[in-house]
């Protein structure tokens, strides 16, 4: 399959600052919101910075030197089985079109800021790195299986990314797990809300409230593409994640 490249000089200076605009912003929100998780593998990454909007070849090549993952280009979204094929082969999709100025606060579909600066950074963290490889393994899995069942488990994983990799908390390292304690040291992880500064700001404020993680409670759990969350769940650990996934799929008949 061949891929369009962009390079950079095909951007416009104006979609250069855009870029410039969102990523100062939200690098600047995010302190003291994000986990260490996401902020260590931006702060890592020198081939995704605010100068300009950032080559995909060059961060490809930084993911895959320090967890193994690379990057593919699509034009959009993409089937859901093709997302969890490409997955389950440690490969994320990123678009190369990045929002207008007078789209920085919303946008229907998600551009390549927040395929890349909200998706990229906890990439080169490894368990996260091994979470999203083996949710692909499973989801190619279940979209292949003839059961029945097989969409609706699908859907269920598909709650597990958005209450998760899109939108969800983790708790900071160091902290126990005790309930009485939760918001205290929840961090932002969700590509959703690390791409939207508007709800980053939104689910800060509901930090107190996050639901603990249980993901037979998380696949239960519908969501709205189209509106800002109301519910948000808290991740102990990634290992944990993990573990519930596999258990989960292991009681599955395929
Ligand atoms: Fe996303």
């Amino acid at each position: 399959m061949s891929e369009p490249v962009l390079t950079q000089s095909q951007y416009s200076d104006d979609r250069h600052k855009t870029w410039q605009f969102l990523y100062e912003r939200q690098r600047d929100n995010l302190s003291g919101k994000a986990s260490d998780i996401f902020l260590d593998g931006l702060t890592s990454m020198e081939s995704l910075t605010s100068a300009t909007i950032p080559r995909v070849d060059a961060m490809a090549a930084q993911l895959g030197a320090t967890s193994g993952w690379g990057l593919t280009i699509v034009p959009g979204l993409i089937a859901v089985e093709d997302f969890f094929a490409l997955l389950a082969r440690r490969k994320f999709c990123t678009s190369v079109w990045v929002r207008r100025a007078d789209q920085v606060d919303y946008i229907e579909e998600p551009d390549m800021f927040h395929d890349t600066f909200g998706h990229v950074p906890p990439l080169m963290n490894p368990a996260f790195a091994d979470f999203m490889q083996r949710f692909g393994e499973i989801g190619l899995a279940l979209s292949q299986s003839v059961q029945e069942d097989a969409e609706q488990r699908v859907l269920e994983l598909q709650r597990l990314y958005w209450y998760f990799v899109e939108f969800g908390f983790v708790r900071a390292p160091g902290s126990d797990g005790a309930v009485a304690d939760r918001g205290g040291n929840a961090l932002i992880i969700g590509a959703g809300l690390m791409s939207s500064f508007g709800e980053t700001n939104h689910a800060w404020s509901l930090r107190h409230s996050l639901r603990p993680f249980d993901l037979a409670e998380i696949m239960a759990t519908p969501f709205i593409t189209t509106e800002v969350q109301s519910t948000y769940f808290l991740i102990n650990s990634i290992p944990e994640v993990i573990r519930d996934m596999d258990d989960w799929f292991d009681g599955l008949t395929l």
